[in-house]
């Protein structure tokens, strides 16, 4: 099967047992602090599970763009060295939502494996969680029970907390999970060692496919678990293993993913990339393979990060972006000797192969193409650069051992990664201190954490199972309650308070648009809210102190007029983006945007600086539009309408 059937198949399946089908979220997060992207198919549903609000179905299935790249899950390092890990990867996901539980869970993963796909029963392995005594959270007799009804007991492994209680995060939502293994070696070697006892051994043809997770808990910030209010189904197979067991190979990338990927940078470099069929390949070979493998996977991860909104930058998501991108290009320049920009020409491959089903990769290819284009130019003349700064520190060197600090400045200043500096140098007949270099690592390490730290603490609930209602685009006060509140303490910031209200006038930081300041005025007291955002599907409100009295009734009132500023500057923005459309052409999307009560800033990407003249005809354009004085109006309405408006979608924003 064609890996486009085989991710039809799944969802045809699971929509045939009531699920709602939805697309993938964008792989870039915008309101969770906790993740930079998306790491699993849950994440964009976490909010339903722990019961802060209520999806479009009990039932919903999808394949999710995963990034496992930062955080509790992260395979960076891995990818290209083996033949089954990936920096973006997609998870086939089916989830109940307080609805069925671990015998339709189980049963249907069974069906779709063994009847729909027709994969070897024999070739398959399960596991259950054995239970942790410390956790208080018991062996799985009921998945064992319902195992027992398809698999013969020696085919059910008991696996620990580590492989079989499955958590998003240090916090969140998580429970025990059972996983579904596939052995794909051959007859002959199957026969020798039984597959049984290489679950879960790092073994590259016995790997899991399927995990299915029972949540039922939330992981707490004190580290302990609580019970959710209702039990929870979320799976998530590998899309990419899951191919390669249905195309009878022994790689990932020996599938149909990623082939036509491989065969393009065959093409540009004249090099040949071996399947994992061929044995005994030599040192040169599997140097090149591994470096063909690094690249096809990582331009996949930076290709659809910048399609869904996320630009290769110095800090926070965009900067992993870049560092996945560098990567890349310098793998191809070690290994594959590209000294030309050429990772950026993969991505009409990928836009024919994926378009049809993530259509955002074929709407943005042009700029996807461009911004990898100029990152490559860049990282490339940093390379050279870095290639005479180590012709120097080794033309200055008193011995054949390096100075650790002086590599890790190439490192710090100019991205020069240290491996490829201990390559060249070794070419030279040099070396250098490893220690010392990781010193400074560690120092600087310290420094950014001791920057970043920020303890969360749990929520204390005051009024339990409320959904936030958001009455900002009539009113700017409005009577209401408290119903939950957080202490937070960062490095940044200090102690603060987030406060979340029963219903809310307070617009959350968004779009670019800053958060509202204001007000939560009781009958004894005055608190000042100082700050807005939003948090996956809650408004928090920042305040530098809590009421005295929680529970009593409050007026929260934004000030008025710094909304009114910013939301003026918010209407010029609106209107800039037409103007610099009309003026400079369609292409101008908007990248990034600050909107205060102060001013407006808005990026975009254009091929070439904007002339004195241009800017003019775009001032006289804004200028025209607000002496026009259109009106404006903010309404909530579904996507679909809101498109029939001719509303413009900012690509990557998740409605
Ligand atoms: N959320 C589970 C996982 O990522 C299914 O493995």
């Amino acid at each position: 099967m064609k890996s486009q059937d085989i991710r039809k198949a799944y969802l045809q399946f699971f929509e045939s047992k009531g699920h709602l089908i939805v697309p993938s979220a964008p792989i870039v997060l915008k309101d969770d602090p906790t993740l930079m992207f998306n790491n699993s198919g849950m994440a964009q549903f976490k909010e339903f599970f722990l019961g802060n609000g209520t999806p479009k179905s009990k039932r919903i299935a999808d394949t999710q763009k995963c990034l496992r790249v930062s955080g509790k899950h992260n395979d960076l390092e891995d990818v290209g060295f083996d033949t089954y890990h990936h920096t973006m990867f997609e998870m086939l996901g089916n989830w109940s939502f307080g609805d069925y539980f671990k015998k339709e869970a189980l049963a249907w993963a069974w069906e779709f494996l063994t009847e729909v796909l027709k994969l070897d029963k024999d070739r398959l392995y399960v596991s259950v969680f054995e239970g942790n005594p410390s956790e208080n959270v018991p062996f799985d007799q009921e998945a064992f029970d319902i195992w027992k009804q398809y698999v013969s007991e020696d085919r059910i492994i008991l696996g620990n907390k580590k492989d079989n209680f499955w958590e998003m995060g240090d916090q969140g939502p998580c429970g025990p999970c059972s996983e579904i293994h596939i052995d794909l070696r051959t007859d002959a070697e199957r026969a020798a060692v039984s597959g049984r006892s290489l679950v879960n051994a790092d073994h590259p043809q016995v790997v899991e496919i399927w995990n299915n997770v029972f949540m039922e808990f939330n992981r707490k910030a004190d580290g302990s678990l609580e019970k959710l209010p209702a039990q929870h189904v979320d799976t998530g197979m590998g899309f990419e293993r899951l191919c390669m067991a249905m195309q009878n190979v022994t790689s990932n990338y020996d599938t149909d993913v990623f082939t036509p990927l491989i065969a393009k940078v065959e093409e540009i470099t004249g090099l040949k990339y071996t399947s994992n069929e061929v044995k005994n390949i030599s040192e040169e070979q599997n140097k090149t393979n591994i470096a063909i493998r690094v690249i096809v996977d990582h331009v996949r991860a930076v290709a659809f990060a910048i399609a869904d909104g996320q630009l290769p930058s110095n800090g926070g998501a965009g900067y992993v972006i870049r560092r996945i991108l560098r990567r890349a290009i310098r793998y191809g320049f070690t290994f594959l000797n590209t000294k030309e920009p050429f990772i950026n020409k993969l991505v009409p491959v990928l836009a024919d192969q994926m378009g049809e089903f993530f259509p955002e990769i074929k709407s943005q290819q042009q700029l996807v193409t461009n911004v990898i284009r100029e990152e490559e130019a860049s990282f490339l003349r940093t390379l050279e650069q870095g290639l005479q700064l180590l012709d120097k520190v080794v033309a200055e060197a008193t011995g054949k051992e390096i100075k650790g600090e002086k590599v890790f400045e190439l490192y710090d200043t100019f991205g020069f990664p240290k491996d490829l500096t201990a390559l060249i140098l070794k070419e030279k007949g040099y070396s250098f201190n490893e220690s010392e270099f990781d010193a400074e690592l560690q120092k600087q390490k310290d420094r950014s954490r001791a920057a970043s730290e920020v303890s969360t603490e749990d929520w204390q609930v005051l009024i339990p199972g409320n959904v936030e209602t958001f009455v900002g685009y009539d009113q700017t006060e409005n009577e209401v309650k408290i119903t939950r509140i957080r202490k937070v303490d960062s490095k940044k910031d200090g102690v603060l308070y987030q406060i979340v209200l029963d219903n809310t006038p307070f617009y959350p930081e968004g779009g670019g648009q800053v958060g509202d300041k204001g007000t939560l005025v009781s009958a004894n007291e005055t608190i000042d809210i100082i700050d807005t955002k939003k948090e996956n599907n809650l408004i928090l409100h920042f305040a530098k102190q809590l009421p005295e009295n929680v529970s009593a009734t409050f007026v929260a009132k934004v000030n008025t007029d710094l909304r009114t500023s910013t939301s003026k500057n918010h209407s010029a923005t609106h209107l800039m983006h037409l103007a610099l459309r009309t003026v400079l052409g369609t292409h101008v999307e908007q990248k990034g945007s600050l909107v205060n009560a102060e001013r407006t800033r808005f990026d975009f990407a254009h091929n070439a600086p904007v002339t004195d003249a241009q800017i003019r005809e775009i001032e006289a354009k804004v200028n025209a539009e607000i002496l026009a004085n259109a009106a404006a109006q903010a309404r909530v309405m579904d996507i679909e309408s809101a498109q029939k408006t001719g509303a413009m979608m900012l690509f990557g924003e998740k409605y």
